[in-house]
Formats: structure tokens, C-alpha cells, sequence
């Protein structure tokens, strides 16, 4: 999927398809890719194996770096992801409904506006 995603973009880019009056469809674009993004961060949490533990572990950890800019903010998304001040259960609780009900609820409405926009403005070339 994201092997894919990056041939689209590519794809996307060096044909100039975002360009005006396309930009909305690339902003779009990006909202997608973070979603696909997120849809590998929580599934790879998801075996709960030792690998999927210290990966969530260092992924909920980055946003502690936004303590340096705003006192307090990183810790709290950190303790929103983990669902407490460490990764624990509640953490898989989380990235499991992050990524079987909140994602596929972002994904379809994001997919719906890009081809709506994409069968509005056309395709910028020949397929
Ligand atoms: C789940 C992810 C995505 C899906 C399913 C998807 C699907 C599509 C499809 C089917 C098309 C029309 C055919 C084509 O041009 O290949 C299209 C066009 C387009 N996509 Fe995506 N896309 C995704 C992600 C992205 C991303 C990450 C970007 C850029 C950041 C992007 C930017 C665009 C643009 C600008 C067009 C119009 C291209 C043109 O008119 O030439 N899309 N997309």
C-alpha cells in the first residue's frame, strides 16, 4: 500500500497533475497518505509481540519533543496515544480501534472527496 502510495505521488509529481486547479485534490493527498501512514504505525503494534511493543513505545515517545516548544503539550498528546504514562494495554486498546474504526472512518470520506474533485476537474492527462 504505501509502496503504491509512493508511486502515486511520484507519479502525481512528475506529471505536474497537482498543479493549479488540482491542489486541492493533492492537499487531499496528503491528508490520505497520513492516514495510510497511521494505518502502519497502529497495525504493527497489533501482534503485541516484542517488536510491536517497543515500536509503539518509541512512536508515542516523539511527540515528547514538543515539551521543548510548549511546556506540558508533549506529554499530554504522549499520554493520549499510550492512554496513560507508559505503553500498556490501554495502548493496544487504543491503536486497535485507532486503526479498525477511527482510520477506515477518515479513510472513506478522504477517498470520496479526492475522486469527487478528480471526476470534477478531470484527470490532468492521459491515463
Ligand atoms: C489512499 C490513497 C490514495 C488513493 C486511493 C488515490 C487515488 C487516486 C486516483 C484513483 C486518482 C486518479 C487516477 C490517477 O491519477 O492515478 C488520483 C489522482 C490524484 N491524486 Fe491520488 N490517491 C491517493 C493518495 C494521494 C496522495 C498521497 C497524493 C499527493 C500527496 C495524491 C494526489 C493526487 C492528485 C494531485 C491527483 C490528480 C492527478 C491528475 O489529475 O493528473 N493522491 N488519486
Amino acid at each position: 500500500m504505501v509502496l503504491t502510495l509512493i508511486l502515486h505521488i511520484a507519479r502525481v509529481y512528475l506529471t505536474g497533475g497537482f498543479k493549479k486547479p488540482r491542489e486541492l485534490i493533492w492537499i487531499t493527498g496528503v491528508l490520505l497518505s497520513i492516514a495510510v501512514v497511521s494505518f502502519g504505525v497502529t497495525g504493527y503494534s497489533l501482534p503485541w509481540d516484542k517488536i510491536g511493543y517497543w515500536a509503539s513505545k518509541i512512536v508515542t515517545a516523539v511527540p515528547q519533543a514538543f515539551d521543548e516548544l510548549i511546556p506540558g503539550i508533549g506529554s499530554l498528546v504522549v499520554g493520549l496515544l499510550r492512554g496513560g504514562p507508559s505503553v500498556s494495554q490501554f495502548t493496544l486498546t487504543r491503536f486497535y480501534s485507532i486503526h479498525t474504526f477511527v482510520l477506515p472512518l477518515v479513510l472513506f470520506p478522504l477517498i470520496l472527496v479526492h475522486f469527487s474533485i478528480i471526476r470534477k476537474q478531470g484527470i490532468s492527462g492521459p491515463l
